[in-house]
């Protein structure tokens, strides 16, 4: 008799041990299935956010002479007026530009050159004073206001960035004709896979105060070039938002 009460109590012990054990585990499921949750929503939503992250449209002064994707127009010289970039480096043809854009354009006639394409630059990097003798010939040949639709005054040219430059190719060099060549063709299209814009469209004169260029690229990266690529923007001025520049102040 004295045993059976022993065996009966030992019994009660273990079911109670083992109630208690299974009610601490269950205890534990929600918490456990709901870390899980929460990792895998932080991991989705660090995979959404990554996939929709916006562009950060601040990432680069729009205003500083050294920036990549500074914007210089009829209402933004550069500043200071005499900027030069410090460097400057050969591309082809006596041609220098600055060692970024020197070396996506580099990369842009080589991808022309896998399409049997032949693309040279006609003109880079000019300074404060080669502008000066640019902008006067282009007044004593057409006149002032002419001149300003498609020459900068001194210390408003993208070209005195060291970041724009005007590709030839197809026997046509800053002549509308390049537009119509294949070359003109597939540097238009495909100006963007390396960082470059197209930089004055026939379409957009009352934003840039520049009549069509279908030569004249400016470097700004690739980023914002396959940005404004994908978003359809074709002027910094929309891009960025900032006042159109039709003319001088
Ligand atoms: N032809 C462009 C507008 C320049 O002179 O910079
Ligand atoms: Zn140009």
């Amino acid at each position: 008799m004295k045993h059976r009460i022993v065996i009966a109590i030992i019994g009660l012990v273990i079911i109670a041990a083992v109630l208690l054990l299974w009610s601490a585990k269950s205890g534990d499921l929600p918490n456990s299935s709901s870390r899980k949750a929460n990792a895998t929503s932080a991991s989705q939503s660090q995979q959404s956010s990554s996939s929709t992250a916006a562009f950060d449209h601040t990432r680069y002064s729009v205003t500083d002479p050294n920036s990549i994707w500074v914007v210089v127009n009829k209402h933004h010289p550069l500043k200071p007026v005499n900027y030069a970039p410090q460097d400057l480096t050969s591309v082809s043809n006596g041609q220098v530009m600055r060692a970024e854009a020197a070396t996506a354009l580099t990369s842009m006639f080589a991808g022309a050159k896998t399409a049997g394409l032949t693309i040279t630059a006609a003109s880079a990097y000019r300074s404060y004073t080669t502008q000066v003798s640019v902008y006067n010939q282009e007044v004593a040949n057409y006149g002032k206001a002419k001149a300003d639709s498609e020459s900068a005054r001194p210390g408003f040219s993208e070209h005195q960035t060291g970041l724009a430059v005007d590709i030839a190719g197809g026997g046509c060099s800053i002549t509308d004709c390049f537009g119509t060549t294949a070359e003109g063709k597939w540097a238009t299209a495909h100006a963007y896979e390396y960082g470059f814009i197209l930089r004055y469209t026939a379409d957009k004169t009352p934003i840039t105060g520049y009549r069509a260029e279908a030569w004249h690229f400016r470097y700004v990266g690739k980023d914002l070039a396959l940005q404004m690529h994908k978003t359809g923007a074709t002027t910094l001025e929309e891009f960025f938002t900032l006042d159109a520049a039709p003319d001088y102040y």
